[in-house]
């Protein structure tokens, strides 16, 4: 048996909980609400390594606006699933903020914490504006209260890997969002998830009939 078939049943573990064809819906209506919002002005949009680099991808090219783009690494100390908010910069931004209206493009939101860090990094160097575009808000699990002017989909508190969100540094290329629901028996057997690096798109909803075709 190919080392890289899983030895049990993939849905015991995981399961799709945002499809690509529903978050591809999803961008392109907060693309269209990003560019009504904006209009007349250049906003930056900050994404943060490497997570949310997959959502910024597809995001800014949903947004009919001269937008630039910029990157921040943050390193941060905590277990493989648990964000504990200790937070250190380690790629700052190239360009100087200074005046410009800031939209950070985040993967997930969880406990907010290092979103209020990066908040108040970013307003000390007097941008015109920040605001916040998460694709995913886990609002249940909240420390810090967060305006948050833009969310994807409400998420669930459960880890979620693909489209750019990892395990252990892989399977930030499955291309749908998958929630985990046995996190013990992935990090067993983290091939457990190849399977959906392959997994076939979902075949469209039937087309409308035309509109002259009898009942
Ligand atoms: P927070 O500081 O607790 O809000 O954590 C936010 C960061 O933790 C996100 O930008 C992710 O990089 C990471 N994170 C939180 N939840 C998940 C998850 O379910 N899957 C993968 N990464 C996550």
């Amino acid at each position: 048996m190919s080392p890289l078939l899983p030895s049990r049943p993939v849905s015991d573990v995981v399961r799709v909980l945002f499809g690509r064809e529903d978050i591809r819906r999803r961008i392109e209506e907060l693309g269209r609400t990003i560019t009504g919002d904006y209009e007349g002005r250049a906003p930056v949009l900050i994404s943060v390594l490497k997570g949310g680099s997959v959502f910024l991808a597809d995001l800014f090219r949903q947004i009919r606006l001269p937008v630039s783009i910029d990157y921040m690494s943050i390193s941060r100390y905590g277990g493989a699933t648990e964000s504990l908010g200790r937070v250190r910069i380690v790629k700052d931004l190239d360009e100087d903020i200074g005046g410009r209206h800031v939209l950070i493009v985040e993967d997930v939101v969880d406990t907010g914490l290092t979103l209020s860090y990066l908040i108040s990094v970013l307003e000390s160097r007097h941008p015109a504006s920040v605001e916040v575009c998460a694709l995913l808000d886990k609002s249940a699990r909240r420390i810090t209260p967060l305006p948050l002017r833009y969310v994807g989909f409400d998420c669930p508190d459960v880890f979620v890997v693909g489209y750019g969100l990892d395990f252990q540094e892989r399977f930030r290329n499955v291309p749908d969002i998958l929630a985990v629901q046995d996190v013990a028996a992935l990090a067993a057997e983290p091939d457990l998830l190849v399977p959906y690096l392959a997994r076939a798109a979902p075949p469209p909803p039937p087309s409308d009939p035309p509109e002259d075709a009898e009942a």
